[in-house]
């Protein structure tokens, strides 16, 4: 078992495509500055130089998120939280547990379940097992649970969470009705008076629509450009009490 806990990297397939794009460009760069086809010479620096560098800093920066960002970006999520430590939190697409272990650490008589269908290619090393072993590392055994299940068909009764969490889940179902019925089984799962805390970089006003459908409260939270790339957008959603 690992001594410290393993976050992942999210979207490790992109990140590699990414960097190995602006290596494609440089190499060609360096290796053929001039080319000349017929008549034409083409001068590959420094126009190859630029897709190279925007690939490889690409790449560098959601690299730095899966390594730093998200760890500010997961304090500011539950910062929008006013945590008596008795809440029933949920975490959808919890992952190897950001938000999960983060929520089951401001508990006391409270409990944090997390749900999620460990797709391989949204995040390094996803699935039950990663999770739990940073579960034990984290010491929240005792105040989490984590089940296999779908955000778009939740197991759960309605009114069953006073928090509900997802950072980075959502625009991972590839359909808009999918994504419409999430955000309606998030509304649906949260008990009147509670909070709904989602982040994502894509569809958030979509979610916020999808929210005051449900009849939520929305609060949309501006873009986040320092620490998150792409850039992430939480949107707040509560239940009238
Ligand atoms: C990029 S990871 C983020 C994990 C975690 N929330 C974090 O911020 O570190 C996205 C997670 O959403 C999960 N996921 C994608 N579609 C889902 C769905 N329809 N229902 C539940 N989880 C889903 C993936 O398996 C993955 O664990």
């Amino acid at each position: 078992m690992a001594q410290k806990p393993n976050y992942g990297i999210d979207a490790p397939g992109v990140i590699r495509n990414l960097f190995l794009a602006g290596v494609f460009f440089l190499a060609i760069a360096l290796l053929f500055p001039r080319v000349t086809i017929g008549h034409i010479e083409f001068q590959l620096v420094p126009g190859f130089l630029w897709p190279a560098g925007y690939f490889i800093l690409t790449g560098a920066l959601m690299l730095i998120y899966s390594l730093a960002g998200k760890f500010r970006h997961r304090e500011r999520m539950l910062a929008k939280v006013p945590w008596t430590g008795a809440e029933q939190v949920l975490d959808v697409g919890a992952g190897r547990g950001l938000l999960l272990i983060g929520a089951a650490k401001r508990l006391t008589t409270g409990h944090a379940t997390g749900i999620d269908i460990w797709n391989a290619e949204d995040l390094s090393g996803n699935g039950p097992e990663g999770l739990r072993e940073n579960i034990a590392l984290e010491g929240v055994g005792e105040r989490t649970t984590i089940l296999s299940e779908d955000a778009q068909k939740m197991s759960f009764p309605d009114a069953s969470f006073d928090v509900t969490l997802s950072n980075l889940c959502l625009h991972n179902i590839y359909n808009r009705p999918g994504r419409d019925k999430a955000c309606a089984e998030i509304a649906r799962v949260l008990k009147p008076g509670g909070i709904a805390v989602i982040s994502d970089y894509k569809h958030v006003r979509q979610y916020a629509g999808e929210f005051t459908k449900n009849g939520l409260q929305i609060q949309l939270c501006p873009l986040d450009w320092t620490g998150t790339f792409p850039p992430l957008r939480i949107v707040i959603a509560r239940k009238p009490a």
